[in-house]
């Protein structure tokens, strides 16, 4: 059995289902709106349906897309210490965790980008492009943003040089990548403190069990490098 060649099959298989139930969930919006638009015309219905006349639309956009691009960082980071440590050999294949790791991290840069970008559209504060681009320049919370700006920064580096690998030494790419826990943690920090929803049980829970995580692999890790060191210094 080759669990490659299982997973094309299943991914095959998934392909024409899950494009004809987005494309029925389409049509159905579509024909929602056009109703609607008949009645109210099209700008207003489409306001309505996308909650474009509230104000906190863009609050919400960048909260919502701020929580995904954590989550998905956290989850990059964490399948990259599985993949280093080999703890979810015996449950996933290699590979495919490498694979995921490298396209999650992919994943969460775009979800980050949106969501600091989208801040540039809230009407509540708005952020220039200037001050997105430049750490510590905010005008809110400029230290807790700024670590933001700097985990953005990392992430972009550390997605790159997936890409450059054939181009650099192992070293190198190893060295890039451990950057990719100082880009996680100044985005907790920065989530935590910036955030507008760190006061929820909810929030809270998430980053309290996210970092728990995080340590526990670190730490697995850390253990597992200085046993083979040592192993190393005494052969
Ligand atoms: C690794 C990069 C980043 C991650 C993972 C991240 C994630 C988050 C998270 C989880 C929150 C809390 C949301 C909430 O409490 O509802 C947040 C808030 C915030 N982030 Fe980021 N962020 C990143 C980069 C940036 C950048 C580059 C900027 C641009 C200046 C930025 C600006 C902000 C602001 C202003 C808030 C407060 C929004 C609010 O909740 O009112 N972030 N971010």
């Amino acid at each position: 059995m080759n669990p490659a060649s299982d997973r094309d099959e299943l991914t095959r298989g998934l392909f024409w289902p899950v494009v004809s139930v987005l494309g029925l969930g389409a049509l159905i919006l579509l024909a929602a709106l056009g109703l609607y638009a008949s009645q109210t015309g099209l700008s207003s219905a489409a306001a309505h349906f996308l909650a474009l006349d509230s104000t906190h639309i863009w609050w919400y956009f960048t909260r919502a897309a701020g929580i995904m691009g954590y989550m998905l960082l956290w989850l990059s980071v964490v399948l990259g210490f599985a993949v280093s440590t080999k703890i979810l050999d015996p449950f996933l294949d290699r590979p495919f965790t490498y694979d995921f790791h490298e396209h999650l991290s992919l994943l969460s840069l775009g979800f980050i980008v949106f969501h600091a970008l989208v801040l540039m559209f809230d009407p509540y504060e708005p952020l220039s492009l200037l001050q997105i681009l430049v750490p510590f320049t905010s005008s809110y919370r400029p230290f807790w943003v700024g670590l933001g700006v700097i985990g953005l920064y990392l992430t972009v580096l550390v997605t790159v040089t997936f890409y450059l690998r054939n181009w650099i030494s192992m070293r190198v790419f190893r060295s890039i990548h451990y950057l990719s826990v100082v880009a996680y943690l100044g985005s907790l920090l920065h989530g935590w403190f910036a955030g507008s929803d760190t006061s929820l049980p909810f929030m809270q829970s998430l980053y309290v069990g996210t970092s728990l995580a995080s340590i526990f692999l670190l730490t697995y890790w850390l253990v597992g490098l200085w046993q083979g060191r040592r192993r190393a210094v005494q052969r």
